[in-house]
């Protein structure tokens, strides 16, 4: 395949950035968007040129490192895929690609690609510690959990903390992202101890950074690689007023989704 690819380059956090032409040739549909990139990248260095920045650890779509707009759409074409599982095959020969950063405010550009997501790990930190028994490992088992909750926990907890909710909402939130971490422990009795006072710190904190409201646009979970579905939000929502209303004693313990 031959391609045009429309890049954002920017040399530091205050520096204007713009789109610069790179032309791809010899890419094989069977690349991943990150390899071909890689392919570019060689090419650039080999010729003297600084290589394009992008984030990326894992590539099998679990770390959440990897993101960018691709034309356009977060994380590119395919849904439920992160960049780094989008494969060439869904684009055609010839066509032109526009890569950008993730666009939020909470987001600041590092350099060309990559993006400072520290205000998703300072909503995580604001969650703190659960309680847990230390000592040996429970059996198997030892705590019956429904298996209704455990699947809705699980599911939750697939969230990489990629950022493409808060890039696709038109306010900027990161309210699925803060709604996902929330779920996946408040959902299980381990998580119960904590539960409302967690809500009530995330929820703080993700205002503190500069993301927008959740006005319910839904366009985070059509872009999640994680189909992780706004539920979480009402879910999320629902804890908040709750501990909101709630004196600091009352704030622990929460026994069922109630
Ligand atoms: S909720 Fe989905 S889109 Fe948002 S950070 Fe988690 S995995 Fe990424
Ligand atoms: S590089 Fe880890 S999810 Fe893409």
């Amino acid at each position: 395949m031959k391609l045009t690819l429309r890049v954002w380059r920017q040399p530091g956090p205050s520096v204007a950035g713009g789109l610069k032409d790179y032309t791809a040739t010899d890419i094989s549909p069977d690349m991943s968007f990150l390899e071909m990139l890689d392919v570019v990248n060689e090419r650039l260095i080999e010729s003297g040129d600084i290589p394009i920045a992008f984030d990326h650890d894992c590539r099998e779509g679990i770390c959440g490192a990897c993101g960018m707009m691709i034309n356009g759409v977060a994380h590119g074409p395919s849904r439920a895929t992160a960049t780094c599982q989008l494969h060439m095959r869904s684009f055609k020969d010839g066509d032109t690609i526009v890569i950008e950063p993730w666009r939020a405010r909470a987001f600041p550009v590092i350099r060309d690609l990559v993006v400072n997501r520290g205000a998703l790990d300072r909503i995580i930190q604001a969650g703190g510690y659960i309680t847990a028994p230390t000592g040996g490992a429970k059996d198997a088992n030892n705590i019956p959990i429904p298996k209704q909750d455990a699947d809705a926990a699980m599911d939750a907890a697939a969230c990489i903390g990629c950022g493409a909710c808060v890039a696709a909402c038109p306010n900027g939130s990161a309210s699925l992202f803060t709604a996902a971490k929330i779920s996946h422990l408040g959902l299980l009795p381990q998580g119960q101890p904590e539960r409302f006072r967690r809500a009530l710190k995330m929820v703080a904190q993700m205002d503190l950074e500069s993301f927008g409201g959740c006005t319910l646009f839904g366009e985070c979970q059509e872009a999640c690689p994680k189909e992780i579905s706004i539920d979480v939000i009402s879910r999320m929502n629902r804890d908040f007023l709750r501990a909101a209303v709630s004196s600091p004693a009352e704030q622990t313990g929460g026994g069922g989704d109630g």
